[in-house]
């Protein structure tokens, strides 16, 4: 059966491709959320793609995969490094969860070096840009079991 992933994105995350493309390169958040859509697919796996700038919005939506999502990719833009609220939605949220970044957060300003998601998540994809979201969503089948091969 097919099982659903919820992939949320946060703050200016709907600027990309035009948002400091040396940084972040020339990708749209549209062209992610079609490869990923794509290669969900071919893993059996129902993408469902969000982004919102208001951290609130991203609690709400966090607490509605409780129910209704079998897995969460989360890419907090800026609230990775600010959001106990996220944090906490995240900790009441018991089911597989993947924290991506697209560009190298260890490699930035110091601040972007402390991050609350990975208090909750189970693994953390950063620096291989839009890609990282299709290699969250590939350890997700494997976890799921929603593999064909396997
Ligand atoms: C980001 C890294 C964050 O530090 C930054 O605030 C973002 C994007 C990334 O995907 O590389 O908005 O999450």
């Amino acid at each position: 059966m097919t099982k659903t992933v919820l992939v949320l994105n946060g703050p200016n995350l709907n600027l990309l491709g035009t948002r400091e493309p040396e940084i972040y390169g020339s990708e749209t958040l549209a062209s992610i959320e079609e490869a990923c859509r794509k290669r969900g697919e071919g893993l059996g796996l129902d993408v469902e793609f969000r982004q919102s700038n208001t951290e609130g919005e991203l609690v709400d939506w966090v607490q509605e995969a409780r129910d209704k999502h079998d897995a969460l990719i989360v890419n907090a833009g800026a609230y990775t490094h600010t959001s106990v609220a996220l944090l906490d939605a995240l900790l009441a949220t018991e089911i597989p969860k993947i924290e991506v970044h697209l560009s190298n957060i260890n490699q930035r300003e110091e601040f972007r070096h402390h991050s609350y998601v990975s208090k909750a998540a189970d693994g953390m994809i950063c620096g291989l840009g839009g890609f990282g979201y299709e290699l969250a969503l590939e350890s997700l089948a494997r976890t799921l079991g929603t593999l064909k091969e396997e």
